[in-house]
């Protein structure tokens, strides 16, 4: 078995709204290990989000520990912290936030511009990003002149631009066509071989679920199931599985 890369030990997450506070994740427990791909499904409002945040380093737990590659996240200090969230994960959101007034090759450059990559080596790595994701000949484009599942592929090399060892996705696929989100699961599978990648997903979507080795379920800030690969391969194999299989997860 390989090691594991991301664990939680009772995570959990309230958010305070005035004198109300929210309870998003509670005693959550998990552990995904190196070179996994990880589906985490649940009705809206249960907590995946918050719980992607938690494992990119964008939000701080408000109980228990996560803890990825042995460091404890809440140990790290702020600059660390930036620091992980620049080189050790990438993010894919569900409608890209590209930058609307650069050219896709720019939208790649810009993570290595934070991370201080010098110029030369920017551009380079930039253009075999994009040759990697199918689009070479887009790099002087603007989002705007670019379909969505292309604007997708460029923020897929704009996560990948400081060469993350995770990458976490909220609804990669969300605002895709079924083929383009075919062809997105497929590069990014490649893609994790190549890099020996970690892929978390957030998804509603049966065609990325179908995909990954394993499934949360979260249900009201909690993890209520996990779904192995043989579950996932037999609910395909059942003929209900596109309509049904994820009311079944839920
Ligand atoms: N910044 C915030 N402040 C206050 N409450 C929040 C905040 N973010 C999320 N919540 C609440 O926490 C709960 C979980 O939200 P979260 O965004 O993690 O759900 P989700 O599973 O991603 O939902 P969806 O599928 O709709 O994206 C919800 O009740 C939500 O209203
Ligand atoms: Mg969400």
């Amino acid at each position: 078995m390989s090691e594991v890369v991301v664990q939680t030990l009772h995570a959990a997450k309230s958010y305070t709204r005035g004198r109300l506070s929210i309870a998003a994740l509670s005693g959550i427990n998990l552990e995904i290990r190196k070179g996994e791909t990880v589906a985490i499904v649940g009705p809206s409002g249960s907590g995946k989000t918050s719980l992607l945040n938690l494992i990119g380093g964008l939000d701080t737990p408000t109980g228990g520990k996560v803890i990825v590659e042995g460091t404890d996240l809440s140990e790290l200090s702020d600059d660390q912290l930036s620091r992980y969230r620049l080189r050790k994960v990438g993010f894919i959101f569900q409608f890209y936030n590209l930058m609307r007034t650069l050219t896709a090759i720019e939208n790649v450059e810009f993570p290595m511009s934070l991370a201080k990559v010098p110029k030369k080596e920017q551009r380079d790595r930039a253009t075999e990003l994009l040759r990697a994701v199918g689009l070479q000949l887009r790099a002087n484009h603007m989002p705007d002149e670019m379909s969505g599942g292309e604007q997708q592929r460029v923020a897929v090399a704009r996560a990948l631009a400081n060469n993350p060892s995770i990458l976490l996705g909220d609804e990669p696929t969300g605002d895709l066509d079924s083929k383009s989100a075919k062809a997105l699961m497929d590069l990014l599978r490649s893609l994790r071989k190549d890099r020996q990648m970690t892929l978390i997903f957030v998804t509603h979507d049966p065609l990325v679920v179908a995909r990954c080795d394993r499934v949360y379920a979260v249900r009201d800030g909690k993890i209520t199931k996990e779904f192995t690969k043989k579950d996932i391969e037999s609910a395909k194999l059942s003929e209900k599985y596109d309509n049904t299989m994820l009311e079944g997860i839920y």
